[in-house]
């Protein structure tokens, strides 16, 4: 447990330190998910403008859309300080407790990976929810009794990504629930050509649209692709990313027309070849192509379901005609015919 916590850890402040300098600060750098912006927006102008916390808000979605980074931004627009743990790394209901009593009036608690809390830890943040109150047990057996210790006034920004495993009664406690879709495009366009100006590389408008409509819908990714696409036009192109610059390091890294990279191809390939393109059970798939079968339902799929690449039954998974007819590419020219060409 030590070992997996540290390792968590690790990962995530790797990931967060390279992904430091291009993460949006404020709600006019945040591009797209713009209705939920603009309800964010109006929430918290109110708050501030009665002088309260602005209500619990859960932030759910796909990895890689932002979910980190609009906390941070709510914490900003708040005026107030953000203080981040994640639902691993809270052990034991002490732990909580003392997050939970040091922090500041109307800070902004962000607590990632929330549906990785213990149950028993989780219903520490009932009461804190509901009436900014913790109870605490004192002594054991019959002469024990709870002491109920007001805390201050706080926000918790919960994000997941699945609010399926979530219980009930925590769902429930948060006001301001945010569902996060995939980007478009145009939008990672303009994300991509905003990183561009950071990374002070220069990438032309359609060679920004092609990393954008080949990253799965996934700023994270158009990010990682985008410094990729950096790399070889150092080594090509004289630093500037063209479209050709773009089509070579895409086709390069195994991504295909859709975005696709080989993983994904190939469990779609394995459910065609071996099992006539489903149903096939989560499980089965996740066995056969050696992959965690979280890693299937939180990464992987969410895409290829809104592509329309993938379709859930109550039987299992089925691979879609548009799938098929993706994986077997333009027909290719017969012989004759490339003898007329
Ligand atoms: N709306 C956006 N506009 C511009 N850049 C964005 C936007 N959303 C995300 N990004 C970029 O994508 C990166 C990943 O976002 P973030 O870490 O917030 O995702 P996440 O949803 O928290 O992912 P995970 O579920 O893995 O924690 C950020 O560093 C940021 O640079
Ligand atoms: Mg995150």
């Amino acid at each position: 447990m030590e070992e997996s916590k540290d390792l968590f850890l690790r990962d995530r402040q790797a990931e967060d330190a390279q992904e430091q300098g291009l993460r949006p600060q404020y709600f006019k750098e945040y591009i797209g998910q713009e209705e939920m912006k603009a309800n964010l927006f109006v929430f918290i102008q109110s708050a501030r403008r009665r002088g309260q916390v602005l209500d619990h808000v859960l932030l759910h979605g796909p990895p890689g859309l932002g979910k980190t980074t609009l906390a941070g931004i709510i914490a900003k627009e708040m005026g107030a300080s953000m203080r981040a743990t994640a639902g691993p790394v809270i052990e034991r209901q002490a732990d909580l407790a003392a997050i939970l009593t040091s922090l500041e009036p109307h800070q902004v608690l962000f607590i990632d990976e929330i549906h990785r809390m213990n149950r028993a830890i989780e219903e520490v943040l009932y009461s804190a929810m509901e009436d900014f109150t913790l109870d605490i047990l004192i002594g054991q057996g019959p002469s024990a009794r709870t002491l109920k210790l007001d805390l201050p006034h706080f926000t918790l920004v919960g994000a997941t990504t699945r609010t399926g495993l979530l219980s009930t009664p925590l769902r429930e406690r948060f006001g301001i629930p945010l569902h996060f879709d995939f980007y478009l495009p145009e939008e990672l366009q303009q994300i991509i050509v905003r990183s561009a100006g950071i990374l002070k590389v220069e990438v032309y408008e359609e060679a920004a649209l092609e990393i954008g409509r080949r990253c799965r819908g996934t700023p994270r990714i158009a990010n990682r692709l985008l410094k990729r696409c950096r790399d070889f036009a150092d080594f090509k192109a004289g630093g500037v990313i063209t479209l050709e610059i773009v089509q070579e390091t895409l086709s390069r890294l195994g991504i295909d027309s859709l975005g696709l990279d080989k993983q994904d191809r190939r469990i779609l390939e394995h459910m065609i070849e071996h099992h006539g393109g489903g149903p096939v059970g989560l499980s089965t798939i996740a066995a056969s192509v050696s992959e965690e079968t979280d890693t299937i339902e939180d990464v992987i799929e969410p895409y290829l379901l809104q592509q329309g690449l993938l379709q859930r039954t109550p039987r299992g998974r089925v691979v879609s005609q548009k799938a098929r007819q993706h994986l077997q590419g333009p027909a290719e020219p017969k012989p004759d015919q490339l003898e007329i060409l």
